[in-house]
């Protein structure tokens, strides 16, 4: 049932929340009036690393922990406002003497250490773009991204650079790789920590315009190679606003974002937005597991929690025992992003934790939140909620004319918002095609309902969302047929209750070449070695023919249907 709304007052909330009148600030809000919220230099240019670190460390918080990190292994560390400024100066250092310059791409190929927070940060101040690239992505998801976006530095470990050796002869671009963990240089990269170790901890940071580029990310669509979206410095001002609004940031809050900086929500809102805002972030470099996570909770006295449904979902499933064993009382604001969130989840927040948790929704695009939950706002569960201040939000058709509620249709945005990405990288076309008659289109589809609630239904492209991460199905179909058995593979996301979707690949051998449980595992091998180790399929099923038009395009929406054992609407246009 959608009737039980979750009733907020003032009275009720552990603290007077950031944004404490919803209707009257949306009402009333503009960018502009925002602008004073950062600090612009003299000749009104701005630098979204010197936000998010410098003020704070030439300022009252110069002392104040910034992040405390934990490694996989149990060690701590603890950085300063002060300790980040003087190791991004430092970083920055480092690159101009490589000879980085303003608008070139500085990579970040890590685990979450702190050479990738202060790596990060430095870039910025330079004026070079900063990229990230997820852990867990194999030779071929690395040569695409490295490639199209003609990086001159990687920044890696000694661990994952054997995945950069195999394909770095192909990447001329590549000038330098960093090594954050060598003493010294080793076979053609250098070591970070030598470079470091002379460089000065005085930098001069660069003055850039608001719309100048400051980092890109990698994103999958249905078709084609990974598109590399670029933000520009004045992103910073929506990731504040958001971070203070809908994640509701104080600075005295002990803040852990548990996503990775190798995707939007680690860097927008576990670098930028909340630093910006002074407060503490806890970053834990280690896997996933329930005891651990109520652990660092409770060690860290974590006051504000951003995490992801299939995280909840597990945590659920682990049992309602196992929180109540940590003092979990100082949390005050939970909030989950990257797939839907279900009334279950919202409420058990409210059940274990005393807090409901607070939905929200964005994209990589759309660099920082534009749909949420907020504290002061009666929650519907199950959905994600309403534009933030300075967003508006309607659901279009595939004109782009806006639709009464309660009629599903895109989900789109109004473009101009700060967060909103600047470009497509050398693909002006691919970015122009995302805005309709003056909406930006976002590729999901949904409603609004009377009360201006917005309610997600589902992708309107073949996009698949896996424990919260973005997967291209065509990325994983052209892995699989690199695979020496296979010849065609047609991949969708197969709904499950834990991670949302997993991967399934529907393969056709090669001729003379048996279905096995061997043959699946070595092409599941395969695919993590090579692609991703996250975006592997989990089911794979050997068919004789694939579902195709004309053109020969596999069609993923019959496959699916099929999998479902749903009607499988027009056929007309298929040939198999
Ligand atoms: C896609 C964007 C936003 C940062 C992390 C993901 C899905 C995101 C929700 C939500 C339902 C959601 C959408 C969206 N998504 N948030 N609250 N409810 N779906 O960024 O990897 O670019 O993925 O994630 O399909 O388009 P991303």
């Amino acid at each position: 049932m959608r009737d039980e709304i979750i009733k907020k007052t003032k009275e009720l909330l552990p603290k007077e929340p950031s944004l404490n009148d919803y209707d009257k600030t949306y009402q009333s809000f503009e960018w502009k009036q925002a602008y004073k919220e950062l600090d612009w230099f003299e000749d009104n240019k701005i630098n979204a690393a010197y936000n998010a670190v410098d003020r704070n460390a030439q300022g009252d918080r110069k002392n104040k922990v910034a992040l405390y990190w934990e490694s996989d292994d149990g060690q701590k560390l603890k950085y300063t406002f002060l300790d980040l400024m003087e190791l991004s100066n430092k970083f920055a250092n480092v690159l101009k003497n490589l000879g980085v310059e303003r608008g070139d791409r500085v990579f970040f190929f890590l685990p979450r250490v702190p050479e990738l927070y202060y790596g990060f940060l430095g870039t910025l101040k330079t004026g070079a773009i900063a990229g990230t690239l997820f852990a867990a992505f194999g030779e071929q998801a690395l040569f695409d991204r490295l490639q199209n976006s003609a990086a001159k530095i990687l920044v890696t470990n000694k661990e994952l650079k054997e995945r950069v050796d195999k394909i770095k002869g192909d990447l001329p671009k590549l000038e330098k790789i960093l090594l954050v963990d060598a003493a010294r240089g080793d076979r053609g990269a250098l070591s970070l920590p030598r470079e470091m170790s002379g460089a000065s901890e005085e930098f001069k940071v660069a003055h850039m315009d608001a719309d100048e580029s400051a980092f890109m990310l990698y994103t999958s669509g249905t078709t084609g190679k990974p598109k590399g979206i670029i933000h520009q410095h004045l992103a910073i001002l929506h990731q504040h606003m958001s971070a203070k609004w809908a994640l509701d940031i104080k600075e005295d809050d002990i803040y852990w974002c548990t996503a990775d900086p190798g995707w939007v929500t680690g860097i927008a809102y576990g670098i930028l937005g909340t630093w910006s805002l002074g407060a503490a972030t806890l970053v834990y470099e280690g896997r996933f597991s329930p005891a651990k996570w109520y652990e660092l909770l409770q060690e860290y006295d974590v006051t504000v929690w951003y995490t992801a449904p299939t995280a909840i979902r597990i945590l659920m499933a682990a049992g309602d025992e196992l929180p109540r064993k940590y003092d979990l009382h100082q949390l005050r604001h939970l909030c989950s992003v990257g797939e839907p969130l279900n009334p279950e989840g919202v409420k058990w927040g409210k059940k274990i934790f005393g807090i409901p948790f607070h939905d929200t929704w964005w994209q990589t695009e759309t660099g920082g939140i534009l749909i949420a939950n907020y504290p002061i706002m009666d929650i519907k569960p199950g959905s994600m909620g309403k534009p933030l201040p300075g967003i508006i939000a309607g659901i279009v058709d595939d004109n782009g004319k806006e639709l009464p509620p309660m009629r599903e249709g895109n989900i789109a945005i109004r473009p101009g918002w700060p967060g909103m990405m600047q470009k497509i990288w050398r693909r002006q076309q691919k970015y122009e095609s995302c805005f309709i008659n003056n909406w930006y289109i976002s590729g999901d589809r949904g409603y609004k309902d009377k009360d201006g609630y917005f309610w997600f239904i589902g992708r309107a492209d073949d996009v698949i969302k896996t424990a919260g991460e973005r997967v291209g199905p065509f990325e994983v179909e052209s892995a699989l047929v690199e695979h020496p058995s296979v010849v065609e593979a047609g991949v969708i996301g197969k709904p499950d209750p834990i991670r949302g979707e997993i991967i399934k690949a529907f393969v056709i051998l090669k001729d003379g070449v048996k279905g096995s449980d061997k043959l699946v595992e070595d092409i599941q091998k395969y695919i993590k070695k090579h692609l991703a180790g996250h975006a592997y399929p989990r089911e794979i099923e050997f068919v004789n023919s694939l579902p195709k038009t004309r053109s020969g395009k596999i069609v993923r929406r019959f496959l699916k249907a099929k999998e479902m054992g749903l009607p499988i609407g027009d056929t007309s246009t298929l040939v198999e």
